[in-house]
């Protein structure tokens, strides 16, 4: 029982045709479905559920909701309840209101972000097929992202006012949803308020995480790929095609993962995360950055934060 892995993004953005064109040639993923209302349905080479990306036709950028897969239907049920006694309300979706996937439930983090959690979504194989697989497919595109990792998002903290959602997303997301803190950053006088904060359901060091700005939204919605070699060769390919970069290739501290940040071309900023970074097992300490560490925590190298990362999201 309980969450399993990220399942799919809902992004909003505002020129369709350019979105495409980036989602598909430069991070690499493939367009699988496309409905009536316009959403594009996308998946990287080497999952095999349905889609990991929705882009929906919007006049604002950002992220309608984040969906986690759990492992059986009867989940829902045991989570339903969960949520509901800790009284966050919960919305019962039929079959198919997420498309292409058995019935879901949808609730708000007390951030105010969307989270949807279903157990089943239409299969379709990774393209490297299940019987004596090539190590990568021979027509893969852009980046040749394998996989949508996880998202940040941002959530309001205002210590003077006893605001921090991140605490409280935190407290939710572990009590009723089984995902466990891998690393966490603390400030403030007594150095316990915490103000970023990395959650994993499975073995990798996030499959969600937390940071702090003055209104709830979307930080990043990150892609998976193996190795430090491939980060250089992505950043070349956004080079070639003029893809506006905020984070040059780096390394973080928090989670050691391998890093490039970038916009699409509706302003909603990606990663292509590489590295495991480790494995993240339910017995592992809470790794925790101090204050004056985060800054070393966020870019390794450079030990200093950039404000048009931090600062700029939708
Ligand atoms: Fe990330």
């Amino acid at each position: 029982m309980g969450v399993m892995k990220i399942g799919h993004v809902n992004l909003r953005v505002l020129d369709m045709a350019a979105a495409r064109n980036h989602y598909e040639n430069i991070i690499g993923l493939i367009v699988t479905d496309e409905d009536k209302d316009g959403n594009l349905y996308l998946k990287g080479w080497d999952e095999w559920d349905k889609y990991s990306v929705i882009l929906s036709p919007s006049d604002h950028a950002g992220m309608d909701h984040v969906a986690y897969k759990v492992e059986n239907d009867a989940d829902l049920d045991t989570f339903t309840k969960s949520i509901e006694a800790y009284g966050i309300r919960v919305e019962q979706l039929a079959v198919g209101t997420l498309i292409d996937c058995g019935r879901a439930i949808r609730f708000q983090l007390p951030s105010g972000h969307t989270m949807c959690l279903f157990a089943e979504k239409t299969f379709v194989g990774k393209s490297t097929g299940d019987i004596n697989p090539a190590p990568w497919p021979i027509d893969v595109k852009g980046v040749g992202a394998h996989w949508l990792d996880h998202c940040l998002l941002v959530c309001p903290l205002d210590p003077e006012n006893q605001i921090n959602t991140i605490a409280d997303n935190v407290n939710f997301i572990s009590k009723c949803l089984n995902f466990r803190l891998t690393e966490q950053a603390l400030v403030g006088p007594e150095q316990d308020i915490q103000a970023i904060a990395f959650l994993t359901v499975t073995t990798t060091p996030h499959d969600i995480a937390f940071v702090p700005g003055p209104t709830a939204g979307f930080h990043h919605a990150s892609f998976f790929l193996p190795g430090w070699g491939d980060i250089l060769k992505a950043a070349d390919l956004m080079g070639m095609n003029n893809v506006k970069m905020d984070v040059m290739p780096t390394r973080h501290g928090i989670t050691r993962g391998e890093t490039i940040y970038f916009f699409d071309p509706s302003g909603n900023r990606n990663e292509t995360f590489a590295g495991l970074g480790y494995l993240a097992t339910p017995d592992m300490p809470v790794i925790t950055w101090t204050e004056e560490e985060i800054p070393r925590g966020i870019f390794y190298h450079s030990g200093e934060l950039n404000p048009a990362f931090t600062e700029v999201y939708t």
